[in-house]
């Protein structure tokens, strides 16, 4: 495995290269991220895993100087799940210019963009930056940031990017908690209180499930559950998987998404659901 800082030494070494596959990462890597890469292996060679934390998705206020910069440690893990590049750019590198451009994605505004704004122009933005750095035929995204998958897919749909974007699915710890990096800031209470995200999503799939379509209800309901046992709840919310909007009469494909904090960290995490039909 090569550890890579600098544009010009990954254009060099991936000159030539038609399959590669890219999986974009913050790094502090957890076993969802190595899953990605294993995914990523399939579809091409090689595999490159990006690691840049990217101070343009994070507002005023977020955890952008604390999250976790691991380099060494996600090197060893990386190189232990075969990944044949490591592209870990400085912030000059990336960012080489003080004005940037910038992607302004539909829906950057909506669901998690409402309490995060400017985050989705800045995920866009990197991504794009990285796939025209790295020029993968494929890249790898988590659907725990489904959000963030349904953006992307836009992103390279609508600028008509010669890249597949695969989805990974979310990787759980035993009782259920989506695997995050963010996991590391909770206390060993808030940790045990965590899976109830999960827990709330999947009663509210469960009714869709079984025929419920009272989505403004369920959506009550699942807010209600999580704010008396503490959380702060930024939305829960039943969407259209093709849409990514309130879900149309006729449509069957839906998910059930949800953002809320335990403390001072956000979790987020979805499930999709077809109604009627079983989770
Ligand atoms: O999902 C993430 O870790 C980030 O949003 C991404 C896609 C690597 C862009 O910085």
């Amino acid at each position: 495995m090569r550890l890579i800082h600098t544009v010009a030494e990954l254009r060099a070494a991936l000159a030539g290269e038609h399959q590669t596959a890219l999986v974009p990462t913050m790094g502090n890597l957890h076993e969802g991220h190595i899953a990605l890469v294993g995914q990523a292996r399939q579809a091409g060679r090689p595999a490159v895993a990006s690691l840049f934390v990217n101070p343009l998705q994070f507002g005023a206020g977020e955890d952008f100087e604390r999250y976790p910069r691991t380099l060494a440690a996600d090197c060893e893990r990386l190189d232990a799940a075969g990944t044949d590049i490591v592209f870990a750019p400085g912030l000059a590198e990336m960012y080489p210019e003080p004005q940037t451009y910038q992607v302004l994605p539909p829906l950057a505004d909506a669901l998690c963009g409402e309490t995060r704004p400017g985050h989705f122009q800045g995920v866009a933005t990197v991504v794009l930056k990285l796939f025209n750095m790295v020029r993968p035929r494929y890249s790898v995204f988590g659907k725990k940031d489904y959000q963030q998958l349904f953006i992307l897919k836009g992103m390279v749909r609508q600028f008509n990017l010669p890249i597949e974007v695969l989805a990974g699915e979310t990787v759980r710890a035993e009782d259920g908690l989506a695997l995050s990096s963010r996991n590391g800031y909770l206390s060993a209470r808030e940790r045990a209180e965590a899976p109830r995200l999960y827990a709330v999503l999947e009663a509210a799939a469960a009714r869709i499930a079984a025929g419920e379509r009272d989505w403004r209800g369920l959506e009550a309901a699942a807010r209600a559950e999580l704010e008396a046992r503490g959380w702060t709840v930024d939305y829960v919310s039943v969407r259209s998987q093709a849409s990514l909007l309130a879900p149309g009469p006729d449509e069957t494909a839906l998910v059930v998404l949800a953002a809320a904090r335990l403390g001072g960290t956000r979790l987020i995490d979805n499930i999709e659901v077809r109604t009627g039909l079983g989770v």
